[in-house]
């Protein structure tokens, strides 16, 4: 018996504006289920806008967005339900400051009734433990650094048992020494079979973790394929100038 590769985000011609700008142009993409995706691409192509469409951040003008079985262009899906198996980690963290690490955590399992106060400590302590703090659940989020701020809020984000995990530049706001300890909690969330879709500056990262590297320009799917194949034997013009300004810098 073949195995049947099963798709956790299915978006076919998905079109998006704003005003006269034309920011997503029919863009179609699937992914599936333990596959990592990393979008690259010059700043205002439109992977910003693509990730927050698919946790209907943003509405689409036109397509299909299925998330699971979950149909999130149709007006009738109780987009609640689909958000809370889409987990999104920002560059600017977006964490409660004035509140503990814990609370930070356990607050939207708690609040939308996934799991009861004890269950919710429980799973934020394993969680602070696979993201490399497992002393800091009381302390203020205040008190920590960029990196750390960004490794609670991936740990927050897990904490709703995500289906699909969304990361928009997660590094790009942090002090380069911190960085590679975010980028190694998002690997050994790869190898732990999460499906990821992540847009990054990070081409080394990219390269390493990537199942598929997808080229946005210009609100288009450019090219797509292997980090191999986009970063060793990119076809597309565009793609080329972009990865030579990347290189060099
Ligand atoms: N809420 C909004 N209202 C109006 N225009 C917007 C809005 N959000 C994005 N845009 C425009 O859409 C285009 C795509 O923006 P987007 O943020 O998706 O790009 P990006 O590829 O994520 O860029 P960057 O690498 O700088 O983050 C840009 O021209 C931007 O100005
Ligand atoms: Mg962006």
């Amino acid at each position: 018996m073949s195995e049947e590769k099963q798709v956790k985000v299915h978006v076919d011609k998905v079109n998006k504006s704003y005003g006269d700008n034309h920011v997503l142009r029919d863009i179609s993409l699937d992914v599936n289920q333990n596959e990592v995706v990393v979008m690259i691409g010059p700043s205002g192509s439109g992977k910003s806008t693509f990730l927050r469409m698919l946790n209907q951040l943003e509405k689409p003008d036109s397509g299909v967005i299925q998330v699971d079985k979950y149909d999130i262009s149709d007006p009738k899906t109780d987009i609640n339900k689909v958000r809370e198996n889409i987990g999104m980690v920002f560059q600017n963290f977006n964490l409660f400051n004035n509140y503990t690490v814990l609370e930070n955590i356990t607050l939207a399992p708690v609040q939308l009734g996934k799991m009861s106060k004890e269950e919710a400590k429980k799973k934020a302590h394993e969680l602070l433990e696979m993201v490399g703090l497992p002393d800091k659940a009381d302390v203020s989020v205040n008190s920590l650094s960029g990196g750390q701020k960004q490794r609670i809020a991936i740990a927050r984000a897990l904490a709703m048992n995500p289906d699909v995990m969304l990361f928009d530049e997660p590094t790009s706001a942090l002090d380069p020494e911190v960085v590679g300890d975010v980028l190694d909690v998002m690997k050994n969330l790869a190898q732990s079979g999460m499906t990821m879709i992540i847009v990054t500056h990070e081409m080394g990262f990219a390269k390493q973790v990537a199942d598929r590297v997808v080229f946005f320009e210009s609100g288009k799917i450019q090219e797509s394929g292997s980090p191999e194949q986009i970063f060793n034997a990119p076809k597309n013009a565009r793609l080329q100038s972009f990865l030579s300004k990347v290189m060099e810098a």
